[in-house]
């Protein structure tokens, strides 16, 4: 019988393009998945798409469509990236799916009908963006502790989650569970910031928007996305459905997810479960961040790269196997140029890459493409066993851990051993001896042996390489850590590299340009003002008396102006550009009802309208005949 082992990533807000940093925890499912298939297990991934909530309703609006003709349109963007990157899930929930809705329609009601949930009032900060609300102490200088966005009060009548009946129950669970939250530094954080300073009935309904699961008895109010959004992880298995694969696959065996989001996966989500009398998920793993520069990615900031540059610029292997390699998986890690490039040409070209390539070059130069096996080749690998057995230990120790970057480590370890197996054997010296071809051939044949497992030691992290190393060796593009060893290796004619070597400057100037070509344009902020407001500024024709230079000030002119029923001073900055004898007799436009001020002791009392390009300012004059204090509208 083959065990079951469930993964899932979060499901992302459809709110715009992903990029790699999304990627990430899909990428690292998406590993785990395929190693543990490695590994004979029946593995099922869950991803999908968190499609409610009030953000998804305002880009609906400002892309002029409705909310669901949206996150129609994202999803296909979505799997479109997880199958550029060889995502290969078992299931893409989308909170819009009807069984979806009707079950968390179902969850919702039986814990009001069991009191768990409970209606009340509402008052509190809340980031839209995050959609969650926050404490004052949680707030970070008044602003949202995730986003660092704006926060904003809201007063609602809402339905209330009754947390204070499982808390107790969840810490000790916590407590006795010690690989419960990983990495376990979390845990303390979490305690020390959520849970110590006291949990407050958690707001599971909303009523100031609409794009939600509605409740059914009472439809004014949809379900709190989180609700909604946590409630995927069952659903997607057919709870309180067609529930075979529920059967099959809960409780989940990770629930993998970036830090930013854990709380609600270690607080929230297992009281509901508890509520609902199921079991908790086994694990819950949350990783760092991908910075870019040291920075959070953002348009704004031109630092952002999509996935699709990468592929289809270096292929979709290089990607997964720097985001898995670079980055220890709990903590945060950076994108930066270099570091891709360097990655890539030292770990993939040189290391890997060579190794594959002169081993096939030597099959083929020495015999012709096809080696056989003999009982030399144990002994060969005997000599070299506990290093490489040491090494198949290491990794999966860390693959358990879903330390993915030390296993990567790991591999590469094995991977120079064996090319420092080619320098040790010196198989170009044995090819000069005739006596020596059975060596040779059995030095050959502990090469390609090693290579195979190297193959599938990669698979999980760059399938496509695993696939094309494979195909090169003659073998079927099959991965498991059970499979027996072939007898015979017949290798392709000609390698194919992975991947050509990477010009370094020129590679990585073309990263840079391309992640600032994302800088959004610069667009000029408007403040409106409206109808009323504008109406108040009262503006009349007013005829220039006469002017005068201001005694303190040389760049000002005092002028006098004949509004029609008054005489009125205004000083003005216009000397650098009139004399003050061209400007009288001139109708200029002027602002009658500004409040009066003294400019360097001189009242002035209006303000004359002028045009401003550059540095060149100009009156606004109208025709001679138009009459004194006629009003501009
Ligand atoms: N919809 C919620 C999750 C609900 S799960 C029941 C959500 N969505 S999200 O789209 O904002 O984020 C999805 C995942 O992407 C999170 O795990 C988040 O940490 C991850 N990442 C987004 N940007 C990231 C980086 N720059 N680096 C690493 N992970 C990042 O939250």
């Amino acid at each position: 019988m083959k065990k079951n082992f469930y993964v899932t990533t979060p499901i992302y807000y459809p709110s715009g393009k992903l990029h790699i940093g999304h990627a990430y925890t899909t990428v690292a499912a998406d590993v785990l998945k395929r190693y543990k298939q490695t590994d004979g297990y029946n593995a099922y991934f869950l991803t999908g798409m968190d499609e409610h909530g009030e953000k998804i309703e305002i880009k609906a609006k400002e892309a002029n469509l409705t909310p669901q003709e949206f996150v129609d349109e994202m999803a296909i963007d979505i799997k479109s990236v997880w199958k550029m990157l060889d995502v290969e899930y078992d299931c893409f929930l989308r909170t819009t799916d009807e069984k979806h809705v009707k079950q968390v329609q179902y969850i919702f009601d039986r814990l009001l009908k069991q009191d768990d949930i409970y209606k009340g009032e509402y008052e509190g900060k809340y980031c839209t963006s995050c959609e969650s609300y926050f404490t004052d102490t949680q707030l970070d200088d008044g602003n949202c502790p995730d986003c660092g966005g704006p926060v904003k009060i809201i007063k609602e009548e809402s339905y209330f989650f009754r947390c204070g009946k499982y808390i107790d129950r969840l810490v000790e669970h916590m407590d006795a569970n010690e690989d419960f939250i990983l990495p376990k530094s979390r845990k303390n954080e979490l305690v020390n910031s959520f849970i110590k300073p006291g949990i407050q009935d958690l707001a599971v309904s909303r009523t100031n928007f609409k794009w939600g699961v509605p409740v059914q008895s009472d439809p004014d109010h949809v379900v709190y996305v989180w609700i909604d959004a946590l409630s995927n992880y069952i659903t997607a298995l057919g709870y309180q459905d067609n529930d075979d694969l529920f059967k099959e696959f809960w409780p989940a065996d990770v629930h993998l997810m970036g830090k930013e989001i854990i709380r609600f996966h270690v607080i929230y989500w297992p009281m509901i479960l508890m509520a609902l009398d199921l079991p908790l998920p086994k694990q819950l793993f949350a990783h760092g961040w991908l910075l870019m520069d040291a920075q959070k990615m953002s348009k704004s900031k031109g630092n952002v790269i999509y996935p699709d540059y990468i592929v289809e610029n270096y292929g979709v292997d290089t990607l997964r196997y720097f985001l898995m390699r670079e980055i220890p998986f709990g903590v945060d890690g950076q994108f930066t140029p270099e570091s891709f490039v360097s990655r890539v040409n030292d770990d993939i070209v040189n290391d890997l890459g060579n190794l594959v390539n002169r081993t096939i070059s030597m099959v083929n130069k020495y015999f012709d493409g096809t080696v056989n096996y003999s009982p030399r080749v144990d002994e060969l690998t005997l000599a070299h066993h506990t290093d490489y057995n040491t090494l198949l230990k290491e990794f999966h120790e860390n693959m358990d851990k879903l330390q993915f970057s030390r296993a990567l480590e790991v591999c590469w370890k094995y991977i120079s051993l064996t090319n420092k197996f080619i320098d040790l054997t010196q198989p170009w010296v044995l090819a000069k001896d005739e006596s020596t071809k059975g060596e040779l051939e059995a030095v050959m044949f502990t090469l390609l042996r090693l290579i195979n497992q190297i193959a599938t030691l990669v698979y999980p992290f760059t399938p496509t390489y695993a696939k094309t190393i494979k195909a090169q060796i003659g073998q079927r593009e099959e991965f498991s850590y059970d499979l027996a060893t072939p007898n015979t290796f017949n290798v392709t004619d000609t390698p194919v590299p992975l991947l050509m070597r990477l010009e370094v400057k020129e590679e990585v100037e073309k990263i840079r340009a391309e992640m600032l070509s994302h800088l959004p344009p610069v667009v000029e902020q408007k403040e409106f003002v409206d109808f009323d407001q504008f109406k108040k500024t009262v503006m009349k024709v007013g005829e220039v008396l006469s002017v005068e230079k201001h005694k303190n000030a040389d760049k000002l002119l005092v002028l006098q102006i004949d509004m029609g029923t008054e005489v009125k001073q205004i000083v003005s900055g216009l000397a650098e550009f009139y004399s003050p004898t061209s400007l009288v007799g001139k109708k200029l436009i002027i602002v009658d009802n500004l409040k009066p001020v003294t400019i360097r002791k001189e009242e002035s009392n209006g303000m004359i309208l002028t045009t401003n390009i550059g540095k060149k300012v100009q009156v606004i004059s109208v025709d001679k005949d138009t009459e004194n204090g006629c009003v501009v509208e």
